[in-house]
């Protein structure tokens, strides 16, 4: 086993319920001999990559509700998610679900890869940003019948700036979004619109979602999965990429044919939203067991007000 990685304690696939481990030995015919733990995200179950005594290998994440009351729920959408993904997109293939009612695990392709180095490089942000127009072509139209409308699915999450409008400025808020909060306020109120599509998106696209393998980039952990505009999963993107030591946003967006497609109007509303999401977010406490998160969001705020100052001209 690896050392846990830094976001979260990780169960180790060890002290997995023998119910859940023995699931995996049947599936894949064969006992599990060796399980590496995988770092990134913010899980506590189980993420291991497995390998039996004749080479069989794949990919494990489990979770119990009594680890997290929340998370079975997102494995239980990732496994409908995935399994509903064409076979070419670049997504790895669900072999197998598990659902006692307590302890979820989804099993999974394994992928041979590595996430993107830190601070990213120009080649592999090329590589990855060729892939998201992939993707999104592969995904449109949505391949999930049921998938909800990201406008429908996030509307309480992006409440941000007209909530601050409404109740006035929190300690800290910039004094850039101070002055044009009523502004900021008009702009998140077209995001719906801005955001409607029939591409089935990501929405957490990030460093530690995305594999690289010698000929393809995977993207993978796909709970948060809703309907809507390509372009959303780049602006949430993008923030990540400049705070992880690659280029400015606009540099970004334009590594992508959808990048460079984006309606001005649309992608301005959009960062307006995104950026609200993260610098009014990080202001807020920090969640229970997460003391990390908000310095994350925050970091991630700055880029994309930045992005947002260029877009706007607003002084
Ligand atoms: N199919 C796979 N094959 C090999 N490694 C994988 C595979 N899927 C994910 N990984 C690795 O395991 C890590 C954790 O997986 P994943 O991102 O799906 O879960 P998570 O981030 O813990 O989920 P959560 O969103 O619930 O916090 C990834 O960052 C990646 O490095
Ligand atoms: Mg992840």
């Amino acid at each position: 086993m690896t050392a846990p990685p830094a976001e979260g304690v990780r169960v180790a696939y060890d002290d997995l319920p023998d119910a859940v481990r023995g699931w995996v030995d049947e599936v894949l015919g064969e006992s599990v001999v060796e399980a590496v733990t995988q770092p990134g995200g913010f899980s506590p179950g189980a993420a291991a990559r497995v390998r039996t005594a004749g080479g069989r290998r794949a990919f494990v994440k489990a979770v119990s509700d009594e680890l997290n009351p929340k998370t079975p729920d997102m494995h239980r959408m990732e496994a409908r998610v995935t399994a509903a993904l064409p076979a070419e997109a670049p997504v790895p293939r669900l072999l197998s679900s598990y659902d006692d009612g307590t302890w979820v695990g989804l099993l999974m392709q394994d992928i041979d890869g590595r996430q993107p180095v830190l601070p990213w490089r120009d080649d592999e942000l090329h590589r990855v940003m060729a892939t998201l127009d992939e993707l999104s072509a592969d995904l449109t139209p949505c391949p999930l019948p049921d998938a909800q409308e990201v406008g429908h699915e996030w509307r309480p999450e992006f409440t941000n700036w007209r909530d601050t409008a409404a109740a006035g400025p929190p300690e800290g808020l910039d004094d850039w979004s101070v002055r044009h909060l009523e502004q900021l306020a008009d702009l998140e109120s077209r995001w719906e619109d801005a955001a409607r599509g029939d591409t089935l998106l990501h929405l957490d696209i990030r460093a530690d979602n995305l594999l690289l393998t010698d000929d393809r980039v995977w993207v993978v952990d796909w709970p948060w999965a809703a309907r809507g505009s390509p372009v959303f999963d780049l602006v949430g993107f993008c923030p990540s990429v400049a705070m992880q030591g690659g280029p400015e946003p606009a540099q970004t967006v334009a590594m992508s044919r959808i990048g460079r497609a984006a309606d001005p109007d649309a992608l301005t509303v959009l960062v307006a939203t995104v950026a609200g999401y993260f610098a009014v977010g990080a202001l807020a406490p920090p969640p229970p067991g997460l003391p990390t998160v908000r310095a994350f969001q925050a970091a991630q705020g700055e880029v994309a007000l930045r992005w947002l100052v260029e877009r706007t001209g607003w002084r």
